[in-house]
């Protein structure tokens, strides 16, 4: 039962590096053929969407940020089999097509189709008869968006958008460091520099993998009281101390340093500390 309407509705866009959004009525064109149209129910907003307005990440503008959402399928393209309109579901920016070499290689699945246009080469959304493009085959600042069928994982429709939005991209990639990438043991001393969306996560992973010591280190101290409810034994702030901080957390720990140190920042000064 797909549909074939246009539909208007609001979104954020990014017309400039370096320059606010700017909220306008853009057109959603309907999904094509293994594609799949989403209502947005609530998204997080992830230091990455600011990495591409500084220009750090995707160049091409306008485009539609936004990776970390949940919501409810509106409509769905020819040969959608997994999904159907009013299933609540979580886009993902880095899905696995299946068929891609490196979706194909046993040791991952970072996925290189994310080119800001869909697989016929354009674009759902357009401002004034001019596309936008998509972001990493999600872009969730927008009432709605389509993307392809394989980035879209139905969830229980009981889920709170506004907080299972998280395990889009912040939850998934923090919790997922520690557990999955660090393989953190038990027993373990763990530092993680910023305590952002992504940092509490690692600290969440660190805590689930039975970490002894959980060091939180960030220039905002505001950031502490939840790392801790979270996990940390031990929050520290840089600006604290006369002598780099890598250093401090050698002192803490008896002159050994922490088993495992994640960068949570994305600053090459402070992952050269970690
Ligand atoms: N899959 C991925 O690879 C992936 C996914 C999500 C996020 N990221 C990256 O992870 C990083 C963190 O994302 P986030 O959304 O949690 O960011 P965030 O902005 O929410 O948090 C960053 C934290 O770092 C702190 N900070 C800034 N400068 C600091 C410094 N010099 N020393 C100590 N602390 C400092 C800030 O106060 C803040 O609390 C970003 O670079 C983002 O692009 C990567
Ligand atoms: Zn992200
Ligand atoms: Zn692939």
């Amino acid at each position: 039962c797909s549909t074939t309407s246009v539909i208007k509705c609001k979104a954020a866009v990014i017309w400039e590096h370096k320059k606010p959004f700017r909220i306008v009525e853009v057109e959603v064109a309907p999904p094509k053929a293994n594609e799949v149209r989403i209502k947005i129910l609530a998204s997080g907003i992830c230091r990455s969407d600011d990495h591409v307005l500084s220009g750090a990440l995707q160049k091409t503008l306008p485009v539609i940020l936004g990776h970390e959402a949940a919501g409810v399928v509106e409509s769905i393209g020819e040969g959608v089999t997994s999904v159907k309109p009013g299933d609540k579901v979580i886009p993902l920016f880095l899905a696995q097509c299946g068929v891609c070499s490196c979706c194909l290689h046993p040791k991952g699945n970072i996925f290189d189709k994310a080119t800001g246009l869909m697989a016929d080469g354009t674009s759902r959304f357009s401002y004034q008869g001019k596309p936008i493009y998509h972001f990493v085959n999600t872009s969730t600042f927008t009432e709605y968006t389509v993307v392809p069928e394989y980035s879209v994982a139905k969830i229980d429709p009981a889920a709170p958008p506004e907080k299972v939005c998280l395990i889009g991209c912040g939850f998934s990639t923090g919790y997922g460091a520690a557990i999955n990438s660090a393989k953190v043991e038990p027993g373990s001393s763990c530092a993680i520099f910023g305590l952002g969306g992504v940092g509490l996560s690692v600290i969440m992973g660190c805590k689930a993998a039975g970490a002894s010591r959980i060091i939180g280190v960030d220039i905002n101290k505001d950031k502490f009281p939840k790392a801790r409810e979270l996990g940390a034994t031990d929050c520290i702030n840089p600006l604290d101390f006369k002598k780099p901080i890598n250093e401090v957390l050698f002192d803490m720990t008896d002159g050994e340093g922490v088993d495992y140190s994640f960068e949570v920042i994305g600053r090459t000064d402070t992952m050269v500390c970690a």
